[in-house]
Formats: C-alpha cells, structure tokens, sequence
C-alpha cells in the first residue's frame, strides 16, 4: 500500500487543526492512519528574540504583511519532511473559491501544503515564488485562514479512501454529479410533522431512484440554477425537471 495522503499547515494558531484533525471523520482518518495531518508554528521560523512574522506594509496603511524569510525557511522545512512534491495552497479571500470538482482534484494529490495567513495577508513575492495556487472557502473575510484550512482539510479528508464507513455516501453527496442531494427520511414513517413520500417505502427500487433523481433536479432548479447552467441534462432529466415544475404548478399555483 502507498503511504496514506499528507496535509502540513502552516500559521500561527497550529492549535486549531491540532483540535480539529481528531475530531469526526478526518479523526478517525487520522488514528487508521489513512490521513496523515501536522501543524506547524510560523513562529518556530522567526530569526529574533521576538519572534517576529510580519512587518509594516511598504505605501502605507493599516495592517502588517507577513515576511517573506520565517514563511520561506518554514516551507523549506516542511518540503523536507516528506519526499513526496508537495501542492502549496495559500488560502485567502483572493483565490479560487473551493467547490467540489476542486476537492477531488486535490483528494488526488499525495501531498499538501497549506499556508494561512494573518493580518493584511503575505508579501506578494512569497506568493509568486511559493505557492502554487490560491483558494478561498467563499466570499466572506475569516480573521485567518485557520478556519479555512479546517473546511479544505475535511472536504479533502472525507474523500480519502477508507475514511468513510460507507463509501457510497461520498458517491450520492450533493455537487458530486453536479446537483444538489436529494431530501432524507427516516423513522416514523408517520409523524405530525407529516408522512414519508410513499414511494420511499413502495419497495420499489426503480420508482425510487427516479424520485431522488427528479428531487435533485427540481431542489438544484428552486435553490441553485447556477449550478444547472453548468451542466448538460440528459433528455430523461430534462423530463423529470419538467415534470417536477408541472407537479410544482399544481400544487402551488403562485410558484414561479
Ligand atoms: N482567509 C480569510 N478569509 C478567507 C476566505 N474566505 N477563504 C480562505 N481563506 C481566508
């Protein structure tokens, strides 16, 4: 067997994956060795009594810049810590924004590294020299990219194989084929909150899968149209969709 995924993380709250790699699915990837996770402190790589990481920003203006020699020393290490190449991330409100054709992509990867920023974020010359690309975890500015790492790190996690019990949960999630999930039932059948779609419990197996596929369409079409105009629909989809928007009409005449 090749040696299990490796994820570094660099900042300075390495506390935060520390707690967050035992916790759930990625702490169960971690303890069957499947995953393997380690932080690192920026700080550790910081050349004065001080420990100093960051410094004014050159024009003026609020906000310190992380230096470039603590991080370039930092990653030097790091890189030496595995033979493996590693993909370097910096995670901020810049990059790409993460979505799931971007996960499995990095899921595929045997090594990751990943940057966090603070403050006003990491002089531009680090970036161009060390990192490979740049992600964000949405349009919203986090106080670090601790908290981001932790999302990427358990989007990625998940997918990693053996970490799930049931490895068809990660095959039936939302994004995986471009569409929302469908909804869930579970026990009572019958409740005051009111009753399972009957053709959850028909038994039959056919009629099933075209009912959560329809779902699907029709919770992507309501909630996420973006996500539809990315994808080609199959004619019997197509079908579905329509049918669902008909049923839709019937039982909400006011619905768009
Ligand atoms: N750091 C600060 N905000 C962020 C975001 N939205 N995504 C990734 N890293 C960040």
């Amino acid at each position: 067997m090749s040696a299990a995924p490796r994820i570094d993380v660099l900042g300075l709250f390495p506390e935060w994956i520390r707690q967050f790699t035992e916790i759930g699915v990625v702490g169960r990837a971690m303890r069957r060795r499947l995953l393997h996770c380690e932080a690192w402190q920026l700080r550790d790589f910081a050349d004065d009594v001080h420990r100093t990481v960051d410094d004014r920003t050159y024009g003026g203006g609020p906000g310190m810049v992380m230096l470039i020699e603590p991080l370039r020393r930092a990653l030097t290490a790091i890189r030496a810590a595995d033979p493996r190449p590693a993909h370097t991330i910096y995670l901020s409100p810049q990059g790409r924004v993460l979505d799931q054709a971007k996960v499995r992509e990095l899921a595929s990867r045997p090594r990751l590294v990943l940057l966090c920023g603070r403050y006003e974020g990491v002089d531009e010359r680090l970036l161009d020299a060390e990192v490979d690309e740049e992600i964000s975890i949405g349009d919203y500015v986090l106080s670090g990219g601790e908290p981001a790492a932790c999302v990427l790190i358990d989007a990625v996690g998940r997918l990693v194989e053996g970490a799930l019990n049931d490895p068809a949960s990660a095959a039936q999630d939302s994004f995986e084929d471009g569409l929302l999930d469908c909804p869930h039932f579970t026990r009572p059948e019958q409740h005051e909150l009111g009753t399972v779609p009957a053709v959850l419990t028909s038994g039959d197996h056919k009629a099933i899968a075209r009912w959560r596929r329809q779902q699907s369409l029709g919770r992507t079409w309501q909630r996420r149209p973006d996500l539809l105009e990315k994808i080609a629909l199959s004619r019997a989809d197509q079908a579905l969709l329509d049918q669902f928007r008909l049923d839709l009409q019937q039982t909400e005449p006011d619905a768009d």
